[in-house]
């Protein structure tokens, strides 16, 4: 059966009010998306529900998280497909609120968290994170969940989330799910839809660059900048714009001195005109999950 879809904030709190007086103890689990659903949202919807009875998936295509050159306008928009994929997993909820729903006339308030939302992604999206951090707390102060779930692909952002939340001593428990990759090695992503086959097979050197640095660590390798180099000439070779390709501490997103515990590699780059990123550890430590 489909997800009921909820298309405002009372509605939601209405229908979790309700469920949670029918079922004392119940544990309610959130999974914020912006649709367009491939099996990396899905292992979220799988994570969430090992965590609570009842999944909540928001589809919301977010607009303070995009610049004004970005890709909003044609950001895909799937929802008959994302209901389907979601009825496959028997997820109670979609939570797909309209633009004004989010951002009623006269919206002003901004969520910051200055220094984890610095460098990688920050650098070329600075207006990235604050609309993230802005949109998520809508979200988790919406559904008020046990637990809300997202995926290792975009770790900055859950890093970010992470912060936020501890900071406001928001209730809702912080789950980190691994990255799921297509057969090929690339990470799972919507925007993987704008890439034809050509740019598609050249953007396999991203995930192999940084598979090649994990493997170089494990031979022994421990020179920050020739590592960083290394990847940063293979993904260009393959004729990626690199954006980044930098290590950083995977907890503190500080840029690593030398190759210990907790070291991983994050990069961004360009197909065709479609900005990819990944990250994979090479001496994981106990930040991770
Ligand atoms: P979106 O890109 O739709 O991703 C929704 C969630 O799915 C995020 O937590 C993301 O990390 C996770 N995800 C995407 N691809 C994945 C993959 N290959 N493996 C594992 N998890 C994956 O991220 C966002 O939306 C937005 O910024 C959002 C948090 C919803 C705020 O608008």
């Amino acid at each position: 059966m489909r997800p009921a879809v909820l298309p405002d904030v009372a509605t939601l709190r209405a229908t979790i009010a309700a469920a949670r007086a029918a079922r004392p103890g119940l544990r309610v689990a959130l999974v914020p998306t912006m649709g367009a659903l491939h099996a990396g949202h899905l292992s979220l919807v799988d994570r969430a529900r090992e965590a609570a009875d009842v999944v909540v998936v928001s589809i919301f295509v977010n607009p303070t998280q995009f610049a004004a050159h970005e890709d909003l306008d044609t950001y895909p928009r799937t929802m008959e497909a994302d209901l389907d994929a979601l009825a496959s997993r028997a997820v109670e909820w979609v939570f797909a609120p309209s633009a004004a729903e989010m951002y009623p006339t006269g919206f002003q308030t901004e969520v910051r968290v200055p220094r984890v939302a610095t460098g990688l992604c920050a650098t070329s999206r600075p207006h990235f994170f604050g609309g993230v951090a802005l949109v998520v707390l809508k979200l988790l102060n919406a559904a008020m969940a046990d637990v809300a779930v997202f995926g290792e692909k975009d770790w900055q952002q859950l890093q970010v989330i992470r912060r936020m939340v501890l900071d406001l001593n928001h209730p809702t428990q912080i789950v980190g799910a691994p990255l799921i990759r297509d057969p090929d090695g690339l990470a799972m992503s919507s925007r993987n839809a704008y890439l034809d086959a050509t740019t598609r097979a050249a953007a396999l050197a991203l995930p192999r660059a940084l598979q090649n640095a994990a493997q170089a660590v494990a031979a022994g390798a421990r020179d920050v900048a020739t590592l960083e180099a290394d990847a940063t000439r293979a993904i260009a070779a393959a004729g990626g714009r690199v954006d980044y390709v930098t290590i950083c501490d995977e907890a503190s997103l500080e840029r690593s001195q030398a190759i210990t515990t907790g070291a991983r590699i994050f990069a961004a780059a360009t197909f065709g005109s479609t900005r990819l990123i990944d990250n994979v550890g090479l001496l994981p430590g106990v930040a991770a999950g």
